[in-house]
C-alpha cells in the first residue's frame, strides 16, 4: 500500500500553523524561544548581552551551588545520564528511595513519590484519584497542570474565585452532596501572583465536607515559612525545579495513597524515571535548604525591599507581579528593562487571565540590595516613559 501522505497534507498543516501564528501575532501573544545562557548565579547572556535575571525560579541559586553540581556529577558517574526506562520497569534507581524518604521526612508524611517533573506529577496524580462521578473544586488561578489534570480526570470541575474561602464553601455546599469523592486544588504560593492561599480555611472546609485537599507548593518550598495548616492537606505536591534548583516533581502523602499512585498515575507508569543527576542534585539541595537561615530568608527580603521601593503591597513571597493590563504594555516594559540590563519576562494570556498581562519579578538569595534598587529605578523610569 502507498504510505506517502496525501499530497496536500503537509501544505494544509503548515497553512494551519501559520494562520494560528498570525492570529497570535495580531494580539501580541505570539511566543518564541530566546536562547538564554545562564552564565552565573544571576547573570544570563541573551543576544550577546549580559543581563541580571529577575525571572528565574532558582530562588536559592542552588542550581549553581558547588555541592549540588558535584552531587549531580557524582550521580552521573555512578548511575549514568538517563534512567533508561519507566520506574516500574528498570528505571527506579537507588537515589529515588533516598530522595522520597527525605521529602516525606521534611513534609511530615508517611511516604512520597517522585515524578519526572512537577507538570507530570499534577497531570498524573489528579486523574489517578478522581474520575467520573467525582467533583474537583479548583481555585481558578491554579497552574495549568492542575487544570489539565482536572480536565483529564473526567470528574466534574468547578472553579472557585481566587483565594476566596467563602466561594469554596459555597461550592462545597452546592456541589459536594452530588459527588462520590471531592478533591480541592490550590497552591501554597500562586505562581503568577505571589500571594498565599488561606490554607487554614481550606483545610477546615475540606475536613467538614469530607473533601481531599491537595496543595501545590512549587513556589513556597524553601522560600516562605510554611503555613502551619499545610500539614493538614493529605496531598502535598511540589517540584524540585524551583528553589531546589534541579528538575522533577513529587507528592508527599500517606502510604496507601502513594501505593495507589504507583499503580494508577499514568505519567509515572508510562514515562521514563527522573534522571539520576536530578535526584542526586535534589538530595544535596535539600540538605542545604534544611539548614534554613539567611539563605532561605533572602529571596523574600529582596522581594519586600522591591515592593517597598515601588510602593506596592508588601510581598508575600519572592514573586512580585506588576500588572499592566494589555500584552503590548507588558512587552514594552520588558524590552525597556532589557535595554537597562535586566531580564524580566512579560507574562501574557493564556498564562494569566485576559487583561492582566504583567511583568513577573522573581527575587533570589543572590540579588544584592544595590541590584534591587537599580531594578526599581529602571522600572520607575520605564513606567514614566509609558504614560
Ligand atoms: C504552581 C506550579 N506547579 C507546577 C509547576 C510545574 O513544575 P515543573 O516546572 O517541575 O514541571 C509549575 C511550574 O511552573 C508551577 O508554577
Amino acid at each position: 500500500m502507498d504510505q506517502s501522505p496525501h499530497p496536500g497534507a503537509r501544505a494544509s498543516l503548515d497553512a494551519h500553523a501559520k494562520a494560528k501564528l498570525d492570529q497570535l501575532q495580531e494580539y501580541r501573544l505570539r511566543r518564541s524561544l530566546a536562547e538564554t545562557q545562564r552564565t552565573g548565579v544571576l547573570e544570563v547572556m541573551r543576544a550577546g548581552r549580559k543581563l541580571i535575571s529577575f525571572s528565574c525560579n532558582d530562588y536559592l541559586n542552588l542550581s549553581r551551588h558547588p555541592d549540588v553540581m558535584l552531587a549531580a556529577k557524582d550521580a552521573i558517574d555512578t548511575h549514568g545520564a538517563g534512567s533508561g526506562a519507566s520506574r516500574l520497569v528498570t528505571g527506579n534507581h537507588p537515589l529515588f528511595g533516598a530522595l522520597e524518604a527525605r521529602l516525606a521526612q521534611i513534609k511530615g508524611t508517611e511516604a512520597a513519590l517522585i515524578f519526572g517533573s512537577g507538570y507530570l506529577a499534577n497531570i498524573g496524580i489528579i486523574p489517578a484519584l478522581a474520575g467520573d462521578g467525582d467533583l474537583i473544586l479548583a481555585d481558578k488561578l491554579v497552574h495549568s497542570c492542575m487544570h489539565v489534570g482536572a480536565a483529564l480526570s473526567g470528574a466534574k470541575v468547578v472553579r472557585f474565585a481566587h483565594n476566596d474561602a467563602d466561594a469554596l464553601a459555597a461550592a462545597l455546599v452546592g456541589e459536594r452532596a452530588g459527588a462520590r469523592n471531592c478533591l480541592i486544588l490550590t497552591e501554597s504560593v500562586f505562581s503568577m501572583d505571589g500571594d498565599r492561599a488561606p490554607l487554614g480555611a481550606a483545610a477546615d472546609l475540606a475536613e467538614a465536607h469530607d473533601a481531599w485537599l491537595m496543595t501545590d507548593d512549587a513556589h513556597g518550598f524553601g522560600v516562605v515559612t510554611p503555613d502551619p495548616a499545610a500539614a493538614r492537606a493529605p496531598l502535598q505536591m511540589g517540584t524540585l525545579s524551583k528553589a531546589v534548583g534541579a528538575y522533577g516533581g513529587y507528592l508527599c502523602a500517606s502510604r496507601p495513597v502513594i501505593d495507589l499512585l504507583v499503580n494508577r498515575a499514568r505519567s509515572l507508569i508510562y514515562s521514563t524515571g527522573l534522571s539520576p543527576a536530578d535526584a542526586g542534585a535534589s538530595l544535596a539541595a535539600l540538605d542545604i535548604i534544611a539548614k534554613g537561615g539567611e539563605l532561605t530568608e533572602r529571596p523574600l527580603a529582596n522581594a519586600r525591599l522591591f515592593t517597598q521601593l515601588m510602593e506596592l503591597d508588601e510581598a508575600a513571597s519572592p514573586i512580585v507581579p506588576l500588572v499592566l493590563g494589555d500584552a503590548e504594555r507588558a512587552l514594552a516594559l520588558s524590552e525597556e528593562l532589557e535595554a537597562a540590563g535586566f531580564l524580566v519576562a512579560a507574562i501574557r494570556p493564556p498564562t494569566v487571565p485576559e487583561g492582566t498581562a504583567r511583568l513577573r519579578f522573581t527575587f533570589s538569595a543572590g540579588h544584592s540590595e544595590e541590584q534591587v534598587r537599580a531594578l526599581a529605578n529602571a522600572v520607575r523610569a520605564g513606567l514614566a516613559g509609558m504614560t
